[in-house]
């Protein structure tokens, strides 16, 4: 992590009061301030459709940024940030509020004496993006002020999209109205720690490389498990569906990143590359394959959830046995699965390598044993390896043992640690490092793969599960 590069910089949060913004965004911008890593000079500005002063929105920012107040909150530090806070009541429909938003902004640029960086962070629905990036762009806002300092990015958040026709549409609107190196499409998987791991893991020590492919892997399970249901965003899930939620962008991120040849460096162009790579390897299902390898399910009193239709055929589980095309990976299934509404909360990525050919076990003692690689996403984030030892004693009996690394969790919070997704994110925005945003090409390659299920999927019925359950029962 960079401290502060240090030019003034005006971020504007779109959806300033929206859930994302007080559940992630603010509390990030916070971590990032406490740690020293926004400049010293820099100012937020939150737009939304509400009615607020400046000094209104700075009491929902203090809440947010003090929502888990266990009397650890650090007020000073919180004080201060606010200083850095502004309001600005505008419609995303009406020209008339971007005027005023620029006004705004150039009027802070004149109080800091120099033309500033301008992050616009758009954190809200999909169906306001279209108005809103025409109306941005219009408004010459993201004209960077100066060649020197100054450059103006726009993040978005995913959805891109809800097929790959629309997904090209989006893609062709930003591409006219800026330029890729602007553009930061977000996907907060890659932001988390153990994600970005599993290429440190693999391409850091010498012994896995070897045996990543066909030959030593017997199959790997992508899996994003969640206990709650759709909540309060029922309006919005219900016309997306947990594979366009989660499926398409965070579950296919982890497979690129299992599945990728080496970088060779680290920087975003090959990363980004070798990750549309993978994309386009992933073998496009035809409609008499789906039935034997793509499954959807849905949880009882999904359709009783608040805005969700009474009669919604909307998947809230699902379960895929991708392939990838090439010589590497061939035949080896990714078993890809995500739900609401299940018994546990976790996302865990599990490599099995092929048996042994022969055992050095007792006849008999057939349970013939693989090896399991996890790597433990979230909770009780680290990575394992299960292998098999003998049993102490007379016996040639084997038992499985586990080496296992575990993320320390940090009990001193000393405002210094880069805890979340959104923290690196936000950060590396900043930097203008892209390594963990999508590519233009990785959206669209996703899109091709996931579009056909979507397009089979349509109009038949989901299988239905208990709430608590492991998912439908004809998956199990
Ligand atoms: C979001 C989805 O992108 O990811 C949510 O829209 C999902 O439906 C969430 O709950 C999962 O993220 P995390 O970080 O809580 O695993």
């Amino acid at each position: 992590m960079q401290k502060n590069n240090n030019v003034p910089t005006l971020i504007t949060l779109f959806g300033g009061t929206g859930d994302l913004s007080q559940k992630k965004l603010l509390p990030a911008f916070f971590n990032l301030y406490r740690g020293g890593y926004l400049p010293d000079s820099f100012k937020i500005l939150g737009v939304a459709r509400k009615q607020l002063s400046d000094d209104e929105y700075r009491g929902f920012v203090a809440r947010s940024v003090c929502a888990d107040d266990d009397g650890k909150c650090d007020r000073e530090a919180v004080d201060s940030f606010l200083g850095h806070i502004l309001y600005q009541s505008g419609d995303t429909g009406s020209p008339e509020s971007y005027k005023i938003l620029s006004e705004r902004l150039i009027a802070e640029e004149t109080a800091i004496g120099q033309c500033a960086n301008k992050l616009f962070y758009v954190a809200m629905s999909p169906k306001f993006y279209d108005t809103l990036l025409r109306n941005l762009a219009d408004s010459g806002l993201t004209i960077p002020c100066s060649n020197e300092t100054g450059w103006t990015r726009i993040l978005i958040e995913k959805p891109f999209g809800d097929d790959t026709k629309t997904a090209q549409a989006l893609d062709e609107l930003l591409g006219l109205l800026f330029s890729e190196e602007q553009i930061f499409r977000i996907d907060h998987y890659l932001g988390k720690e153990t994600i970005q791991n599993i290429l440190t893991f693999r391409f850091s020590n010498a012994i896995f490389e070897p045996v990543w492919d066909s030959g030593h892997i017997d199959r790997v399970e992508i899996r994003l498990l969640e206990k709650d249901g759709v909540g309060e965003r029922g309006g919005f899930y219900d016309g997306v569906g947990a594979l366009r939620d989660v499926g398409q962008n965070h579950i296919l991120q982890m497979l690129a990143l299992i599945a990728m040849d080496n970088p060779t460096i680290m920087n975003a162009e090959s990363i980004r590359r070798k990750r549309v790579e993978v994309f386009e390897k992933l073998h496009h299902m035809a409609p008499d394959e789906l039935e034997r390898s793509a499954i959807r399910g849905q949880y009882k009193g999904y359709r009783e959830e608040t805005n969700v239709d009474p009669s919604s055929k909307t998947e809230t589980y699902f379960k895929i046995r991708a392939f990838l095309h090439g010589n590497r990976w061939d035949g080896v299934p990714f078993i890809l699965e995500s739900g609401k509404g299940l018994g546990e909360k976790k996302t865990e990525i599990n490599i099995y390598f092929k048996r042994t050919k022969n055992c050095l076990c007792s006849p008999g003692s057939e349970r013939h044993h693989e090896n399991i690689l996890t790597f433990r996403i979230q909770p009780d984030e680290g990575i394992s390896i299960l292998f098999w030892s003998k049993k102490a004693g007379l016996t040639s009996e084997l038992e499985p043992n586990k080496l296992s690394f575990d993320y320390q969790t940090n009990d001193e919070d000393d405002g210094k640690t880069i805890t979340t997704a959104y923290d690196r994110i936000l950060h590396d925005a900043i930097v203008g490092d892209q390594t963990l945003f999508t590519s233009t090409q990785e959206v669209l390659a996703s899109w091709k793969f996931i579009t056909p299920i979507v397009d089979g999927w349509k109009d038949t019925e989901p299988y239905s599960y208990k709430r608590g359950s492991n998912g439908p029962e004809s998956v199990h």
